[in-house]
């Protein structure tokens, strides 16, 4: 596997990459956001809890504390940001499974992990919280989505929550041939994996990376074991925590730099920035430390984490979220997490 990376002739990748934003897509995007609190307040109606949870990625497989190291001598390209010099931040890490409800994890679903550095400096991106300390970092297993864009994506959730009415819903919301199209890509299911201690997972979108652009992956130092037997509800969860009792799990940070807009676009989703167009490039390691989520202070650390808000847009000024779904995530994690009244911001000085 290369770790080299690709150059543009002057040797330093590519700064051609552009952003088309179309002219209506607050308002559009807005309506997304509207439409996935929508859900997540039918939901909370619904559940004996009655508060309301993520509008996505409900259930929470773990919640554990990290640390985020950035590697030493780096290339002078990708000293950028956080990046720019070798340290190592606490981190707060989120696993989770990707549906809006909370649902045995045997079941088919999109998995992710949510990372929040803290204690970090420089100018955040979203308006009031400029000053903010933290930068997030969200991945799922796919390296790229079935969706072109966050009309497809948003249609595609709304249509899932009730699956006897999918195949209409979807039809009335994409039309005939696209719907057809799409469920051919669903059709192949989510990827598998045995544990979340063992994954690799992606950005699957691009993020700035000062004057680049890049997608990020975390892959797993541990080899991934065979998919096998039948499992309990809550087993990813279960299963973390007997790695982290027995030792550290640890994972590569990667970053692969855009190319072109052919083979590695910013706005079309749906394409994989493949390892051989645009080879990945190591430049920090997230260590989750041996620690026990069963103990008491491991049990209120998942609590406190299951309050948190991740969002791909509490990042620094120089990592902005790049591409329309990017843009459709500044817009709904900002309800969901507002819906569900999510913590403020931690700064890394919090006791726990
Ligand atoms: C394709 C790339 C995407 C990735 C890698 C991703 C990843 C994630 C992850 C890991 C979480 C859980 C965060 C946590 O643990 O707190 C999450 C939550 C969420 N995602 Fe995404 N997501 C993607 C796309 C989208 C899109 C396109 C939308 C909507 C337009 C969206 C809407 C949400 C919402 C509303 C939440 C819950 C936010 C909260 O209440 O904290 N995601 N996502």
């Amino acid at each position: 596997m290369s770790e080299t990376n690709v150059r543009s002739p002057a040797g330093l990748p590519a700064t051609d990459w552009r952003e088309e934003i179309a002219p209506d897509e607050t308002e559009r995007f807005t309506h997304y956001a509207e439409q996935l609190r929508a859900l997540q307040r039918d939901r909370a109606k619904k559940s004996s809890k009655g508060a309301a949870d993520r509008a996505l990625h409900a259930k929470g497989q773990a919640g554990v504390e990290g640390e985020f190291t950035v590697l030493p001598e780096l290339p002078e390209y990708a000293r950028v940001g956080l990046f720019a010099e070798p340290k190592t931040y606490r981190a707060y890490v989120r696993f989770s499974n990707g549906a809006g409800a909370r649902q045995h994890d045997a079941k088919d679903d999109v998995r992710g992990i949510a990372i929040k550095l803290v204690g970090v400096d420089g100018k955040k991106i979203i308006p009031g919280m400029e000053d903010a300390k933290t930068q997030d970092f969200l991945a799922i297993l796919s390296a790229f989505t079935p969706f072109v864009g966050p009309h497809e994506f948003v249609t595609v959730v709304r249509a899932a929550a009730n699956p006897a009415l999918l195949l209409p819903r979807l039809i009335k919301g994409l039309g005939f041939g696209p719907s057809f199209k799409l469920l051919k890509k669903l059709a192949g299911g989510f990827p598998k994996i045995a544990s979340v201690a063992t994954a690799t997972y992606y950005s699957a979108l691009p993020i700035q990376f000062g004057p680049y652009a890049v997608h990020y992956a975390l892959r797993a130092q541990s080899k991934a074991e065979p998919v096998s037997g039948k499992k309990a509800a809550d087993h990813f969860g279960a299963e973390l925590a007997d790695h982290l009792r027995k030792g550290p799990v640890v994972y590569d940070f990667r970053v692969q730099f855009f190319r072109d807009e052919k083979t590695t676009p910013i706005e079309d989703a749906s394409v994989e920035w493949r390892e051989s167009d645009a080879p990945f490039l190591t430049i920090a390691r997230l260590t989750i430390p041996q620690q026990d989520p069963s103990s008491a202070k491991g049990v209120k650390l998942a609590s406190f984490i299951e309050g948190l808000s991740f969002d791909p847009w509490h990042a620094q000024v120089e990592l902005k979220p790049l591409g329309a779904m990017m843009r459709a995530r500044n817009f709904a994690y900002r309800l969901s997490t507002e819906e569900r009244k999510a913590a403020k911001e931690p700064d890394g000085t919090e006791e726990l």
